[in-house]
């Protein structure tokens, strides 16, 4: 993972020096310029939207109103990750509606079947009264089915620990789950 992220910083660098601002005559160049910075994303987050590397969600699909509120919160700290706020600020305020809208708009990776299984929780219910039916998101609350285990179980551990601070009402209804009930449904969820 290292090596891969100072790769990429490399990339980020020069693409950084390229940035200017995106005047009425410079939006093709603009636009160009935003291309380079979401290829980078790929990296990470995968080129056909699914991650390799352990850690890292799959954006491909989720919501939009989500990820312009996570790329913002990185960028200005509310939701702390070193790896993430680096890549964010190479973002100029102006391109973080678009990078969203971009991944918004793709269709979310069917991921490779997962042989694990984990019976559903009864917890499952109060789930989907905010991330929806089968837990594919909405406007309320973000998808879940189908993200890789080991973030959801990271995420939910990182809500109930308060590591993760951006949204109070995820991190009360964490601290209220036992850690072996929320890796269960971590598991079920991923299976989705
Ligand atoms: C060096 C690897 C790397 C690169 C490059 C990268 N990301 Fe990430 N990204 C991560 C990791 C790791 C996380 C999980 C952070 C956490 O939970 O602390 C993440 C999380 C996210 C999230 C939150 C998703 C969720 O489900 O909450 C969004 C949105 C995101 N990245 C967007 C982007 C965009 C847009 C780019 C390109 C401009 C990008 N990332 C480039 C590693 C990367
Ligand atoms: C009251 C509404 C509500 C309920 C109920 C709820 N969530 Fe959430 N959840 C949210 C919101 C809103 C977010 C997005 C927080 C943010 O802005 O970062 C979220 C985010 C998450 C994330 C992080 C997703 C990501 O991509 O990083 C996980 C994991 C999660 N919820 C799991 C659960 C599980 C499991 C349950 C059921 C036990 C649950 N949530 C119940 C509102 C809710």
């Amino acid at each position: 993972m290292n090596n891969c992220v100072s790769t990429v910083f490399g990339v980020l660098g020069v693409l950084a020096a390229l940035t200017f601002p995106a005047a009425p005559g410079h939006a093709a160049e603009a636009q160009t310029v935003l291309g380079g910075k979401l290829v980078v994303c790929g990296v990470c987050h995968g080129v056909n939207g699914l991650p390799k590397l352990e850690g890292v969600p799959i954006i491909w699909g989720l919501q939009e109103n989500y990820l312009l509120k996570q790329l913002r919160e990185f960028r200005h700290g509310e939701r702390a990750s070193d790896t993430m706020k680096k890549i964010a600020i190479t973002l100029t305020e102006d391109e973080v509606a678009p990078a969203a809208a971009h991944f918004a708009t793709k269709q979310w990776p069917a991921a490779p079947t997962n042989a694990s299984f984990s019976p559903q929780s009864p917890m499952m219910a109060i789930c989907e009264a905010c991330h929806q039916q089968k837990l594919v998101g909405g406007v309320a609350a973000p998808r879940l089915a189908g993200q890789r285990y080991d973030y959801l179980v990271e995420s939910m551990r990182r809500f109930a620990e308060g590591e993760r601070k951006n949204s109070p009402e995820m991190s009360s209804l964490m601290q209220a789950i036992p850690a072996s009930d929320r890796e269960a449904m971590a598991r079920y969820i991923s299976g989705l």
